[in-house]
């Protein structure tokens, strides 16, 4: 177990107003993907971009990368981070990844999907929040990923997927293995809770969700990378 506190290293990311800055998961979304033996040239996704960290990291690792967001700040974020790091991605506004086609498949799709659970049933349809609201469990946008994980990716292929622990590490590994995919958490690490959750401490702790993170007087969230490989 470790701490993720820093921002993505010596980034240097331009950021339109209420696009994701990059954060703890974020950091550890990263180093997961750095671990990754990734061929030249290898065929990335990257699922939710927001300022196009990931996407941009992915890319100086010599991978050809797409990136998708349903914001289209985030979308004109992500071309001009592209554009400022010397890097090429295609980057689309769509839904997933529902406007890409059905071409061969990815060879990694890396994803920090919404995963923090909040009292709106529904996503939100816009605005900041759309980043990290994601329904009472948290799982309103990270089971819809797992659904299109096995098409998107070639045999082989590999998914990394960050979230909190609060939606469940092992629903996510059990829900990845009855699509056919190996699964397990690849990463961990605390980290303090943000104003976000700050905010709906008493509906978390309601929901018997901020009880199961630690305890203390600073409260702590668990964030788990989730690896699975396409067989
Ligand atoms: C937690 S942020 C992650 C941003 C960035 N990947 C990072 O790690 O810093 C989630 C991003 O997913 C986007 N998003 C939310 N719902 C989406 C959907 N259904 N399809 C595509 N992107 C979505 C949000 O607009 C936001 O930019």
């Amino acid at each position: 177990m470790t701490t993720a506190t820093r921002t993505v290293p010596g980034m240097g990311l331009w950021r339109l107003p209420g696009v994701y800055h990059p954060q703890g998961d974020t950091v550890l979304l990263g180093r997961a993907l750095r671990a990754e033996d990734l061929r030249p040239g290898a065929d990335v996704l990257d699922i939710g971009t927001g300022s196009g960290a990931l996407a941009v990291l992915a890319a100086r690792m010599g991978a050809r990368v797409t990136a998708t967001d349903v914001s289209w700040r985030a979308v004109l974020t992500t071309k001009a981070n592209a554009v400022r790091h010397g890097q090429r991605i295609r980057v689309r506004h769509t839904d997933l990844a529902a406007r890409l086609g059905s071409r061969d498949g990815f060879d990694l799709v890396v994803t920090n999907p919404p995963y923090v659970p909040a009292p709106a049933g529904r996503p939100p349809a816009r605005g900041a929040s759309r980043a990290w609201d994601a329904g009472h469990d948290g799982r309103l946008v990270v089971d819809r990923v797992l659904a299109h994980a096995p098409r998107l990716l070639r045999p082989g292929g590999v998914l990394l997927m960050v979230h909190s622990g609060m939606c469940g590490a092992e629903t996510t590994v059990r829900k990845l293995a009855g699509t056919g995919m190996s699964a397990e958490v690849a990463e961990r690490a605390l980290v303090p809770y943000g104003p976000v959750l700050t905010g709906r401490l008493a509906w978390l702790q309601a929901r018997g969700l901020a009880s199961q993170q630690g305890g203390g007087a600073q409260p702590i969230e668990e964030l788990v990378v989730i690896r699975a490989e396409r067989r």
